[in-house]
């Protein structure tokens, strides 16, 4: 009897667990199905690069003029460098590619998605789910080697979201357009604040899936809103992105992750915290390069209610770091601080890449 009780309840549970909570699904944190579009469309399928039919690339639903691309030279003089893997999809005029995810409802998730522009003009790629869209200029002035990576987040709203990339462009080469070479995704767990510090996601630790193999960082494009981001609590504003750099690829000061400050000042992060109006607190952060050959004289600039600090740095280009701290007063219930560099580096013999120091460890707390 009491075993039976017991399997009763291992039945019950598992039963409540199916359908009264949504959070059955794994948390997603990796390629999509076919998202390094490895697994090729039949050969007959295929009219020379030119996907046909609305099923034909394996995991993918596609609409007008996808290319299938191998990385090399191409017909017509053009050499594709594909960064990860060895295949892309290319979208041409108003094209896109789509696949329906299983996601946790009320989540944020972030997709990582390699997209390089394959024409001379600033070329656009559109990424949406339902209700919820973004466009991005692809340029390669982040990553002079083609391949830069982005990441946009959405809040899903439903059990399946449909994740569209969309070519809104129409040039008079029908076939030029991005290039996505391989698209990840992963569900950002929800924002905690540590005790003593009044800053969320402080040390940048939460953030978008990377690639494993490859990672020239990840531009995180402005006008995201700060709760649905892939960099959650912070505000990226004005016209340029930042890029979120790693441990594994790049020096970061302090545990797995930072951000790089790649737009000079056309570009800065921000964070809007809580705070006691008349009150006095200390804003400390970390300064430094991430050992990318981006060199010279650097500076940071931060600002909390009235108060600015400018902090110089010098970068050899190979790993390093200060910190940096000051005392504000707080006018008002809510505070922003904001961070940006003053001037806009390139690396050492690579002047198309643009670069810039690298924020950590940012942390607010009050001075009694
Ligand atoms: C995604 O789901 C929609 C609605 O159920 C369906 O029409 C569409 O064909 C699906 N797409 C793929 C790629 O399975
Ligand atoms: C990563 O690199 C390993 C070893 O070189 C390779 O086997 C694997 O397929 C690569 N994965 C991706 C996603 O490129
Ligand atoms: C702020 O914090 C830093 C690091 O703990 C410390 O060195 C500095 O003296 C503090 N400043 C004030 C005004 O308390």
């Amino acid at each position: 009897m009491a075993l039976f009780f017991s399997l009763c309840l291992v039945f019950f549970f598992s039963l409540c667990n199916g359908s009264a909570s949504p959070a059955t699904t794994l948390h997603l944190d990796g390629l999509l199905p076919n998202g390094d579009f490895e697994e090729s469309p039949a050969k007959a399928n295929l009219k020379k690069t030119v996907i046909v039919g609305k099923y034909s690339l394996p995991k993918w639903e596609i609409n007008g003029l996808v290319e299938y691309v191998s990385g090399g030279p191409q017909p017509g003089g053009f050499f594709f460098a594909i960064p990860r893997g060895v295949h892309a999809a290319r979208l041409g005029n108003e094209a896109s590619i789509s696949q329906n995810v299983t996601v946790n409802v009320g989540s944020i998730y972030s997709l990582t998605f390699g997209a390089t522009r394959t024409c001379a003009q600033d070329e656009v790629l559109r990424v949406a789910v339902p209700g919820q869209s973004a466009e991005l200029s692809i340029q390669t002035i982040y990553d002079s080697h083609g391949g830069d990576t982005y990441a946009w987040a959405f809040k899903a709203t439903s059990k399946v979201v449909k994740v569209t990339f969309h070519n809104p462009g129409v040039q008079e080469d029908p076939s030029c357009g991005p290039l996505l070479d391989a698209i990840a995704i992963k569900e950002l767990p929800p924002l905690m604040l540590t005790k003593g510090n009044l800053v969320k996601n402080s040390g940048f630790e939460i953030g978008p899936h990377v690639f494993k193999n490859f990672s020239t960082g990840i531009l995180l494009p402005p006008k995201q809103l700060d709760q649905i981001s892939p960099l959650p609590g912070w505000i990226i504003e004005s016209l340029k992105p930042v890029k979120f750099i790693d441990k594994k690829h790049f020096f970061v000061p302090s545990g797995l992750a930072a951000v790089e400050l790649v737009a000079g000042r056309e570009s800065a992060i921000a964070q809007i915290i809580r705070t006691f109006p008349n009150k006095f607190y200390n804003l400390t952060f970390t300064i430094g390069d991430a050992k990318n050959a981006c060199h010279g004289s650097m500076m940071v600039e931060a600002f909390a209610a009235k108060e600015t600090l400018k902090v110089p740095y010098v970068s050899r280009g190979k790993g390093g770091f200060v910190s940096a701290s000051f005392k504000f007063q707080a006018i008002s219930a809510r505070t922003r601080i904001t961070f940006f560099s003053a001037y806009y580096h390139t690396r050492l013999h690579d002047y198309g890449h643009m670069c810039g120091p690298v924020l950590d460890n940012v942390r607010v707390f009050p001075v009694y």
